[in-house]
């Protein structure tokens, strides 16, 4: 072979395997388009069932894809079961009893693998699934980049170090979402947009009710009106109890949850504090005014945050089964 065609072999070489591995590695819209041309649509009608029945739903699935993508990423290591003798993220006090919404993903998960077995990560179910709440109760419509794959641990103890707490303030916030996820305030300010719809347990908040601090048993930035209704429903003693996150539309995935800070009627915290705190106090009056744009901004940020540290191409495995590892 001469030298020029032999260089013109190697350049096309080249050539063919960046190809072959950006369609291998990098996740894309419409990755499963030939080997399960219906997976979208197949989560998307078990997400639309259970939506249509209880439409608290989608607000767990929108919740279980973060609480999974912030916890070893989006590998849906939150879907894993126990096993004996060692508890998963799941148990974690974060996950349980409040995230909700598991059946829809085994829902989905068992019509693809009769379908296409061994094709659709669960980490990509719930990505979809997500999404799918978000179209169903906000009219919010995005394409998911899918090719995720499924990862083979999960750690009681690790939703204690990644997921922030209700009564985190603005600068504990930002460091959970900036440095080692990636986003920006902005984008978290966007994202707690999520809190406009769904519940949460009284025992998340009542210490805003009853023992705030020495000198206020109440927090002086909640809403007078709104501290009395949520002691009415969260008396002392029933932590069980559950309340909406969003008075005003509280299944509806909207921009009224900044309406709510701006109205001191914020449920946790970490909600009231993105007013309270000088550096994102501006971000909440925005979306309050903005309603379509906190909905654009809001579907790139879930998009962003679909993509936090997952395994693609032959890393980790396509589960069988949601629940349990291969
Ligand atoms: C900013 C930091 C955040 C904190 C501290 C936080 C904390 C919480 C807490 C304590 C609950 C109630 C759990 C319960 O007691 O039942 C909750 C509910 C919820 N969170 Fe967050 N969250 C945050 C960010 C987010 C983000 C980024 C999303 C999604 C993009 C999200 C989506 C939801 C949804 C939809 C619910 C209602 C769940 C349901 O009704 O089943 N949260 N959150
Ligand atoms: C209690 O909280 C209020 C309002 O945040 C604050 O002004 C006050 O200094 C706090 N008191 C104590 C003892 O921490």
């Amino acid at each position: 072979m001469s030298n020029s065609m032999l260089r013109l072999c190697l350049i096309f070489l080249t050539m063919s395997m960046m190809v072959f591995m950006s369609s291998a590695i990098t996740p894309r819209v419409g990755f499963y388009r030939t080997s399960c041309p219906s997976a979208e649509a197949i989560v998307r009608k078990a997400v639309h069932k259970a939506v249509a029945k209880n439409p608290g739903i989608a607000a767990g699935l929108i919740r279980m894809h973060f609480h999974d993508c912030f916890v070893r990423g989006c590998d849906a290591s939150v879907l894993l079961d126990s096993t004996p003798g060692k508890l998963s993220e799941k148990e974690h006090p974060a996950n349980n009893p409040s995230l909700r919404g598991f059946e829809v993903i085994d829902q989905a998960k068992a019509e693809l693998e009769s379908l296409c077995p061994r094709t659709v990560s669960c980490a990509d179910i719930l990505a979809f699934a997500a999404r799918d709440g978000a179209l169903a109760v906000g009219g919010i419509n995005y394409q998911v980049p899918s090719g995720r794959r499924d990862g083979r641990v999960s750690l009681f103890d690790d939703p204690s170090q990644d997921l922030p707490s209700p009564s985190s303030n603005a600068k504990e916030l930002g460091d959970s979402f900036a440095p080692s996820k990636g986003f920006s305030l902005d984008e978290m300010v966007t994202l707690s947009g999520a809190h406009s719809i769904g519940v949460s347990h009284c025992s998340s908040f009542t210490n805003r009710l009853y023992s705030f601090n020495k000198t206020h048993p109440q927090d002086p930035s909640l809403d007078p009106k709104f501290a009395r209704d949520l002691k009415a429903k969260c008396p002392p003693s029933s932590s069980n109890n559950v309340v909406q996150l969003d008075g005003l539309t509280p299944n509806r995935l909207d921009n009224k949850y900044y309406t709510n800070l701006m109205n001191h009627r914020g449920l946790f915290e970490s909600d009231q504090t993105l007013l309270s705190s000088h550096s994102t106090a501006g971000m909440v009056r925005n979306n309050a005014r903005l309603g379509p744009a906190w909905a654009k901004n809001f579907a790139s940020a879930m998009v962003k945050m679909g993509s936090i540290d997952i395994l693609t191409g032959r890393q980790g495995e396509i589960r069988k089964k949601c629940r349990v590892v291969n």
